[in-house]
């Protein structure tokens, strides 16, 4: 199955105060999807957004919202985000012991399931659940904050999603969230990382549009290295 790289800011770099500029950029710029962290203080040590957020979000820009859940208790959560306009929304395995519930319930709201792994966290915690995945999401930092630095452990992970989709005949697409930027993109994407989450290295630039476009041209060539 031919599986196209697609870039997602996540509007946590963005400057709050004039969102609507920031997304307008990086639409321009050919993002295909906007990566939306939702952060309670508890499951991480960080408040951001919440639902009424995500439905002004919703009314500002067609792209798809990609909603990552970084709270305790999210199947609480779950309707309230997919009745807001998310598209995508991602648990975390750590924050539920009903992982497959939660999924479920995003289906049964008209969502996008996706699992998030954090950096402690093996592959293989998600291997029930694989089946029931529109996309897996693997963390590259420790959640809870933009700028930080990218963990290297996370590209083998990305590799083992790989080779498990293709042993078992899934479908997920993986993604890669935190510290990535033009330095990594073509290492993650050649070990099968198809959606790429970044914050600082769009929205703190001169110019988050160029920014993109650079992003997602060193995507397609690793793509293509890849085929
Ligand atoms: C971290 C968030 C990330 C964050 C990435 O908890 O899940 O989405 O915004 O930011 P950068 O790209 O700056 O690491
Ligand atoms: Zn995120």
């Amino acid at each position: 199955m031919p599986y196209l790289v697609e870039i997602a800011p996540s509007i946590l770099a963005a400057d709050f105060a004039c969102l609507g500029d920031g997304i307008r950029a990086v639409e321009k710029g050919g993002a295909t999807l906007l990566h939306v962290d939702v952060m309670d203080g508890h499951f991480v040590p960080n408040i951001s957004i919440g639902v009424p957020v995500v439905a002004s979000l919703r009314k500002a820009t067609r792209l798809p919202l990609d909603v990552h859940l970084m709270i305790e208790n999210p199947e609480h959560y779950i309707p309230l985000f997919a009745e807001a306009g998310a598209d995508m929304i991602s648990v975390h395995q750590e924050a539920t012991p009903h992982l497959n519930r939660a999924l479920t319930m995003i289906r049964e709201h008209g969502c996008k399931p996706g699992a998030v792994i954090n950096p402690a966290t093996p592959v293989s915690m998600l291997s029930e659940v694989l089946g029931s995945l529109d996309h897996v999401l693997v963390m590259s930092v420790n959640p809870g904050f933009g700028g930080q630095k990218f963990i290297p452990g996370a590209l083998e992970k990305i590799r083992q999603l790989k080779s498990a989709r293709e042993r078992y005949n899934l479908s997920f697409r993986i993604e890669v969230d935190g510290g990535v930027g033009p330095e990594n993109v073509t290492e993650l994407v050649r070990s099968g990382a198809e959606i790429l989450v970044a914050g600082t290295s769009i929205f703190h630039t001169q110019d988050p549009a160029e920014a993109v476009r650079t992003l997602k041209q060193m995507a397609g060539g690793a793509l293509a290295q890849r085929a």
